[in-house]
């Protein structure tokens, strides 16, 4: 049985995205920021590349204005051992199918005053061009969010798209991070929601995240949920990820090698 409504799943289906005001309880969020700024400080995963600038070009003693750890729960193994996992599983059986499983986790900083927005992107543009997918990613923010901080906005409607041309943030292929050419956000959406609320949006769904212009640290825990990925035959690319030659990939690379 899912926590969610037939209204909230509806919802979902029809718009690409959901916002909901509870899904993890408060002594998890208090546990679970620990384990966050723990990771953050100690810069973890930062030699292998799992730690790096989603926003800027990542050099080295540059501050970073929107740090991100891949796999923050490689980094604080009681991540694995949270209840909220079990949370996401049900709203993954009751928004995407009952197949669906738990995927990878990755936590997105956004520094009190300095943090960086996040532009207009699909979460697939990062993704293998030869598979189709049916997934969702679940944000859930560690404070309560609102515009002023850095919450998520949807553009309703936006995963019927396919995939739309994507660059990396400032055309500077050193940058992670992309950012969807040729957006219309006239009828986009933000969702504020207290900690340990949550959102869900689909691979295709467009979100963005504004600058955090308040004085407190903006934290969001994001982990993935799907069914299979199932291979495409027209040979779909995705250009914009062969271009890139960031500072992250080559500290990867050192440490594969
Ligand atoms: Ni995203």
């Amino acid at each position: 049985m899912s926590f969610l409504t037939p209204d909230q799943i509806e919802f979902f289906k029809d718009n690409g995205y959901l916002s909901i005001d509870r899904l993890v309880d408060p002594d998890e969020i208090a546990w679970m920021r620990e384990a966050y700024d723990r990771i953050f400080s100690r810069r973890a995963g930062r030699d292998v590349g799992d730690q790096f600038d989603l926003a800027g070009t990542d050099e080295e003693g540059e501050e970073p204005k929107l740090p991100q750890i891949l796999s923050p729960s490689k980094y604080a193994p009681e991540l694995l051992a949270g209840r909220f996992r079990e949370r996401v599983l049900q709203a993954a059986g009751a928004l995407l199918g009952a197949e669906a499983t738990l995927g990878g986790d990755h936590a997105i900083l956004k520094p009190a005053l300095t943090g960086a927005e996040t532009p207009w992107h699909q979460d697939e543009a990062y993704w293998d061009p030869d598979f189709d997918y049916v997934s969702f990613s679940a944000w859930i923010p560690l404070q309560d969010v609102n515009v002023e901080n850095g919450c998520m906005w949807f553009i309703p409607g936006s995963h019927r798209m396919e995939v739309v041309p994507h660059h990396s943030i400032g055309h500077d292929p050193r940058v992670h991070g992309l950012e969807a050419e040729g957006i219309d956000d006239t009828a986009a959406v933000a969702c504020p929601i207290p900690a340990g609320g949550a959102t869900f949006h689909l691979s295709r769904t467009l979100h963005y995240t504004g600058p955090n212009r308040s004085s407190v640290p903006r934290r969001a825990y994001i982990i993935g949920a799907g069914l299979p990925s199932t291979p495409r035959t027209d040979g779909r690319t995705f250009p914009w990820n062969d271009l890139k030659q960031t500072a992250r990939e080559e500290r990867s690379r050192r440490s594969n090698s």
